[in-house]
């Protein structure tokens, strides 16, 4: 019997919302958060994140930023440290969202960096990797994330410190999503590759996160699946029921 793992889902606002909405969905997730049976976690914009750790309060809704830079400090004008990040309440960052990787020019390298400058803080890097269409049409995808796992995982990488997400770029935002079979395909390998690469106690231990297009339709099947431990969900964790019904929809992983 293998390790269980307790399931993440973790909200990715984005640059979306205002402040009087981002504190009313907060308030809104965290009065539904009780008895979930998974951990619950909301990345929204760094300029909101003192407003929704106060509408969070005491719900056990852990925050995240959604993005920092590699340095501790220093000459970086528009720039975030982890370390500021862990000032605000957070426990998490994400680092190496494609939209990052596309718009800012990040590359596993940068990613890598990233990574263990949230974990100098003392947080949870949630790291992203996923080919874009065209890489997957051309039957590159597993070869694509491998290649990004294995640039943008930092020696400091731990279980208790990492939480490493799938996200295909085609699925993003676009209502599209791979089947199941090519989910825990692609989820099987990841674990493959990182017990090899960090250890067989690491790749039991794990979070894999899938990303793209999740909603409460299509959660079920995807959470069912025995290598994906919970979703990293963008526009249907703007909306609190929505959010809240894909958490829900982890339950069934008490028992695997
Ligand atoms: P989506 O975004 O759920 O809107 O597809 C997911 C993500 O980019 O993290």
């Amino acid at each position: 019997m293998g390790t269980i793992r307790r399931p993440l889902v973790a909200g990715n606002w984005k640059m979306n919302g205002g402040l009087e909405g981002a504190a009313a969905l907060a308030r809104d997730i965290a009065a539904g958060s009780s008895d979930l049976p998974c951990d619950l976690l909301v990345c929204p914009p760094a300029v909101y994140l003192n407003v929704v750790a106060g509408a969070l309060a005491d719900a056990g809704v852990a925050l995240g930023g959604q993005d920092c830079h590699g340095d501790e400090g220093g000459a970086h004008t528009g720039d975030i440290s982890a370390g500021m990040l862990a000032d605000c309440g957070c426990g998490f960052v994400i680092v190496g969202h494609s939209e990052r990787r596309a718009d800012h020019g990040e590359d596993d390298a940068k990613v890598r960096l990233k990574a263990t400058a949230a974990h100098r803080a003392g947080l949870t890097a949630l790291i992203c990797v996923g080919e874009t269409g065209a890489e997957r049409d051309a039957g590159r995808a597993q070869e694509v994330v491998a290649s990004q796992l294995g640039g943008s995982l930092p020696d400091t990488t731990g279980s208790a410190n990492t939480v490493i997400a799938y996200e295909p770029v085609w699925a993003i935002g676009t209502g599209r999503t791979p089947t199941p079979q090519e989910v825990q395909a692609i989820h099987h390998r990841m674990r493959a590759l990182v017990s090899q690469s960090h250890g067989a106690a690491f790749g039991d231990q794990v979070r894999l996160l899938y990303g793209g297009s999740v909603n409460p339709g299509n959660a079920t099947a995807l959470m069912a699946l025995a290598d994906v431990d919970g979703a990293l969900v963008g526009g249907a964790s703007l909306k609190a029921s929505d959010f809240l019904a894909i958490a829900n929809n982890t339950g069934h992983f008490k028992n695997k």
